[in-house]
């Protein structure tokens, strides 16, 4: 059971394969990914849930193919944001050196979107930039943070940029990073993609990824959408888990955003249109990143970007509010976990990375499909996306 993408980014491409129990076969894969042979010196960087499990099946694959000559080491990290750090970084790549990689070594990243940003980080630093392979084990992983070739790491939030925190405030809390404030384009060289890694993901991490799908469908492909509720229904019981409709899912998701950055690679223009959701998202995440998952916050910067783009216009009234009713019955909650102003989140969204000359850029789908992106956006739409989940204005 194999299904096959491209990844095209300009002159680079590289195949995005999903599958259905690949893993036991991948050092076929990475041989195909690595010009026809498997590397001599291989670091597999795990997520340290699956270090035992999948992690094992790996590197017992590679290790069977390669009794000449090959070698490979590992490290396990876990997998929080806080980890997603420059001390991580730090630890993985002195595994690099004392694994003794050279130009043709290769990093194998084995987890979540937080293992495949940093590894492939690594990558795209270690001797100014090695071949990876990117194997996600959730499902945001392989239809959002391991595909489009972004890698990257969290900052503490502005400390060294502002010498405050992003809300003005002189503290810094464990929980506030600046996600994602260092990074690189660096594409891996293959996805692997197996869906029944999945079947191990505690349910809620599961639903959180449906999240990005549902934003594929929103923007490109509505036939995604009946696929999460029929996935979400037969992942939550006991029966097995139909793998070629989880096949299905990754596939047409992840094709959307592989034509989103095939046209545009480096997020000049049409890719911002993935971030549909992710201004709010990560406003969101800012003050809740305890409480919630990175999917968690874009189903509700989902519902936000609906209701600002009601508000705008774009989209009927009807329309918004059918999208916050079929991202509830996902189970998403749509309202924040507690309280927050809109001024806290507003500038929190202000310090967004996405912003270009000090103005903000919103996304906003459309009645219909697709979505607009809007330069110079009007902060009021803003404050109506969060008032619409339930922030509240200072008295
Ligand atoms: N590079 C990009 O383009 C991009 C896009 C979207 C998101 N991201 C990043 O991805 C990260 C979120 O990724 P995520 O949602 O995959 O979360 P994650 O990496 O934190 O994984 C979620 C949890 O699931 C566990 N886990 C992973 N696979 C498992 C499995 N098969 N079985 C059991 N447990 C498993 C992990 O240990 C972790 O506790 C964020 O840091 C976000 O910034 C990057």
């Amino acid at each position: 059971m194999t299904r096959e993408l491209v990844q095209r980014m300009g002159n680079e491409s590289a195949p995005v394969i999903i599958g259905s129990g690949i893993l036991a076969s991948i050092s076929q894969h990475i041989r195909r990914a690595n010009g026809g042979k498997i590397p001599a010196k291989i670091l597999i960087v795990l997520d340290e849930a699956v270090a035992s499990t999948w992690g094992s099946l790996i590197a017992q694959s590679l290790k069977s193919e390669s009794a000449v000559g090959v070698e490979i080491a590992q490290i396990s990290i876990l997998s929080t944001e806080s980890k997603k750090s420059a001390e991580s970084w730090a630890k993985i790549m002195d595994a690099a050196v004392r694994a003794d990689l050279d130009r043709q070594g290769m990093i194998i990243a084995v987890g979540g979107g937080i293992v495949t940003d940093i590894a492939g980080f690594c990558a795209a630093t270690y001797l100014r930039g090695i071949a990876w392979v990117a194997v996600p084990t959730t499902l945001l992983g392989m239809v959002d943070a391991a595909i489009g070739g972004k890698t990257g790491m969290n900052l503490p939030l502005g400390k060294n940029l502002l010498g405050e925190n992003r809300l003005g405030e002189n503290r810094l809390d464990e929980n506030q990073w600046g996600k994602n404030l260092a990074g690189a384009f660096w594409p891996p060289s293959a996805v692997i993609s197996d869906t029944q890694v999945l079947t191990s993901l505690p349910p809620r991490i599961f639903r959180a990824g449906l999240a990005e799908c549902f934003k594929h469908s929103m923007l490109v492909d509505a036939s995604i959408e009946p696929l999460l509720a029929c996935a979400l229904a037969t992942y939550s019981s006991s029966e097995p888990v139909d793998q070629w409709k989880m096949i299905d899912l990754v596939t047409r998701s992840a094709a959307v955003k592989l034509d989103i950055v095939a046209a545009d690679p480096r997020e000049a223009n049409q890719r911002m249109l993935l971030n549909l959701g992710h201004t709010f998202a990560h406003a969101i995440e800012s003050q809740f990143s305890s409480e919630l998952l990175h999917g968690e916050a874009v189903a509700l910067g989902l519902v936000a970007a609906a209701t600002a783009s009601a508000a705008s216009g774009r989209m009927t009234v009807t329309d918004a509010s059918s999208i916050r009713d079929r991202i509830a019955a996902l189970g998403f909650s749509v309202v924040l976990p507690h309280s927050a102003t809109v001024e806290n989140l507003e500038k929190a969204a202000g310090f967004d990375k996405k912003r270009v000359g000090g103005s903000m850029t919103l996304i906003l789908p459309k009645t219909g499909g697709g979505a607009d992106i809007v330069r110079q956006a009007d902060p009021e739409l803003l404050r109506v996306g969060l008032r619409s989940i339930g922030a509240v204005d200072a008295s």
